[in-house]
């Protein structure tokens, strides 16, 4: 990577091509990573390899990853200064994954609430690489000794997972890995379902009115925030009694830069008509410049194609020396 950035800690972060990302993964991560590629050493991508965990028709999946990457580039995220790639074009982290398996407890990875999540949701196919998701993403992580990991907050005890592994694993070998830390954004965290606010906005949910798609049209955004389901009593502030309002004003927030108190004034004595029409203003706002780069790239396949080649090859050089390291501690002959 060329090192004029200010900070030359590593971030790292994916995103599942699972459909296309929701106004949830943009603020809790895309949003953040947009950031930090301005200063830090980068490595963004699909994490395509966590998607076979749910069967996908394989022409839909390809044709995921490939918008997927697109998108990060709409993001510009600048894969002349960062790395962007394709989690399974660097056969690394399978090959990490494996071997992080061997020194993780059926015990703590029992523990994960995301897998008893998603095995109650995809109960006829609990295969074990839902189960063994957090360890692979934990591979992720650790191959590129990273420093800061971007994500929304249904990721932290994944997290802390990749923290104990590398604990684990430094404390019989001695230090091979960094522990990495999360780096939750204060507004955007968990973005809620606009139907059902007690739960997290969800691209795989089956009312489409309870998501916002990035690639979602003024039209589409105006009419399901106009929907969006809050309380009879019209005054904006936040509260727990308020899950609706709540998410909302976290969205605006996220969106403005403005603070809660700010949102409060500025809506005082409002009804939720004006909010809602300023909330959606400012999410197509926000995601206007994205789907108007994004509209120009998804032509340009050979770009695309070769981008994400080049984004591999340096991310593997990175990970195979980290890879290199753990087979001799581990006693692979090599
Ligand atoms: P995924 O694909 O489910 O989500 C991508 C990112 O979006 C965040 N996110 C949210 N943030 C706020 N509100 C929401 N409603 C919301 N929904 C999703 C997620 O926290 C995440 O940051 N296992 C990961 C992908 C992964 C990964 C990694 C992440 C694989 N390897 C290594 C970091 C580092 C996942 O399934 O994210």
């Amino acid at each position: 990577m060329e090192n004029n950035k200010t900070n030359e800690k590593t971030v790292l972060s994916l995103i599942q091509p699972t459909g296309t990302p929701t106004l949830g993964n943009y603020l809790g991560a895309l949003k953040n990573w947009a950031q930090m590629a301005q200063d830090y050493n980068c490595l963004f991508g699909a994490a395509d390899l966590h998607s076979l965990t749910i069967r996908t028709e394989p022409q839909l999946l390809r044709h995921r990853t490939m918008e997927l990457y697109a998108l990060l580039l709409a993001l510009e995220l600048d894969p002349e200064k960062n790395i962007i790639f394709v989690q399974s074009h660097v056969p690394a982290h399978a090959q990490l994954g494996w071997i992080l398996n061997c020194y993780t407890q059926f015990g703590e990875a029992s523990r994960m609430t995301q897998f008893k999540d998603k095995s109650q949701k995809h109960a006829d196919n609990v295969n074990v690489g839902l189960f063994d998701y957090p360890v692979l993403m934990a591979a992720d992580i650790l191959l590129y000794q990273t420093d800061y990991v971007p994500i929304g907050a249904d990721q932290k005890q994944h997290m802390e997972l990749a923290r104990n592994i590398a604990d684990r694993f430094n404390g019989i070998y001695g230090d091979v890995f960094k522990a990495p830390e999360p780096f939750i954004g204060k507004s955007g965290a968990r973005v809620m379902s606009l139907q059902e606010p007690e739960k997290k906005m969800s691209k795989s949910d089956t009312n489409a009115k309870s998501f916002i798609l990035v690639t979602d049209t003024a039209d589409v955004i105006v009419k399901k925030i106009k929907s969006a389901v809050t309380d009879s009593e019209a005054a904006v502030y936040y509260s727990p009694e308020k899950p609706g309002v709540s998410n909302l004003m976290d969205i605006y927030s996220a969106c403005t830069g403005k603070s809660r108190e700010a949102i409060e004034d500025e809506f005082r004595g409002k009804g939720y008509g004006d909010f809602k029409a300023a909330v959606a203003e400012a999410v197509v706002e926000e995601l206007r410049p994205i789907q108007e780069r994004l509209a120009k790239l998804q032509g340009e396949k050979d770009y695309l194609q070769e981008t994400a080649a080049k984004g591999a090859e340096k991310a593997a050089r990175l990970a195979n020396r980290t890879l290199g390291k753990v087979m001799k501690k581990v006693g692979l002959w090599k």
